[in-house]
């Protein structure tokens, strides 16, 4: 994992450096931290608010602290069809939280998706954008147990 300190240094001079720079962190970080932000300001010369204003607008980056694995549970109609709604509920229960939210210990955080081109193996679940298809809430432990 790179520091977002010299992810940010090493956009600096770049035109849109700063988008560049967020993307990169939440490539790293999986979400930009508000330190990362109140250094990017600073190295960009901008606001705060303006700093953030960029990290909001674009709905891939997110500012809400997101766990080291994303965990996205496919809801489009084929998924939705072969019982997403049955494996989502056991991912809740075993994660113990809800669709939106990440995990005490920061490991896993649970989102929804729309679909993600694996229809062929509904219903599919992406974890860090690795698709796992055709999941039954009875495997959910085992493939949880690969993401220490
Ligand atoms: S509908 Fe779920 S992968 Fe296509």
């Amino acid at each position: 994992m790179s520091n977002y300190k010299d992810i940010i240094a090493s956009n600096k001079d770049k035109k849109g450096g700063i988008i560049e720079a967020f993307h990169a962190i939440q490539r790293d970080y999986n979400y930009i931290p508000e330190e990362a932000l109140k250094e990017a300001a600073k190295v960009f010369g901008v606001s705060e608010a303006k700093a953030y204003g960029v990290a909001t607008f674009y709905s891939y980056l997110s500012v809400a602290e997101r766990g080291k694995y994303i965990i996205r549970m496919c809801e489009s109609a084929p998924c939705h069809i072969a019982g997403a709604d049955e494996v989502l509920k056991a991912f809740e229960n075993i994660l113990g939280i809800k669709a939106g939210e990440t995990t005490a210990d920061g490991r896993f955080t649970l989102e929804l998706a729309e679909c993600v081109g694996q229809c062929q193996g509904t219903p599919v679940v992406t974890i860090n954008s690795k698709p796992i298809l055709n999941v039954q809430p009875n495997d959910i432990p085992n493939i949880l147990e690969n993401y220490k």
